[in-house]
């Protein structure tokens, strides 16, 4: 399962290449078992910190467990980047926790599938298998329909699709950067 998991990580190396620095303070929200965090740290050299509703780190990254399923337990622009890798879909508080994001840190980097039928089998069984609590799917979008929720949240973002790995790789998988207000 690690193994898949360094696998996954590198697609979203990808998807945030040029994205970010070396040395930038990351706030990795939705952190899960923390194995992306760290593979992000040693790829961009990135100083990485995790927050979750739940604690099931597997790698030792500094970490702050959220009380609030809607409120992010940090001080307003204490990071240059958050990020929510595959987070999204699973929080019901979606608009509250970007807000949140962009009042913690300076840009959002999202990564995010479209919500194919293949795909949400596969986000199914994945995270059972990593994480038999974890709360299932709430709302996956597309990515048009993030496009439209972005602008009526008036956020200006960077868009780009990810090549897939191979052909029967399952998820359609995109990304975006969003300069979040001063
Ligand atoms: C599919 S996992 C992704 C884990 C990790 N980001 C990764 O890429 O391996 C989704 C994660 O979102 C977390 N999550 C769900 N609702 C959340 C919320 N409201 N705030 C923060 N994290 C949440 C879950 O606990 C879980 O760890």
């Amino acid at each position: 399962m690690e193994f898949s998991l360094i696998y996954r990580s590198k697609i979203i190396i990808n998807a945030y290449s040029g994205w970010i620095s070396g040395s930038s303070m990351v706030l990795d929200i939705g952190c899960g078992n923390a194995v992306v965090t760290d593979e992000l740290k040693r790829h961009f050299g990135c100083d990485p910190t995790g927050t979750d509703i739940m604690d099931y780190r597997k790698r030792d990254i500094p970490f702050e467990l959220m009380k609030s399923k809607r409120k992010l337990p940090f001080k307003d622009k204490s990071f240059d980047a958050a990020m929510f890798n595959d987070v999204l879909h699973h929080c019901e508080a979606q608009e509250d926790l970007l807000r949140e994001a962009a009042r913690v840190a300076k840009k959002i980097l999202i990564f995010e599938m479209e919500p194919t039928l293949t795909a949400r089998i596969a986000d199914f069984i994945v995270n059972k298998i990593h994480n038999s609590k974890m709360n299932a799917a709430f709302e996956i979008r597309r990515s048009d329909e993030w496009k439209g929720y972005f602008k009526k949240m008036k956020f200006d973002f960077d868009y780009r699709d990810i090549k897939k790995p191979f052909t029967f790789y399952p998820f359609v998988n995109f990304s975006f950067k969003i300069e979040t207000p001063v």
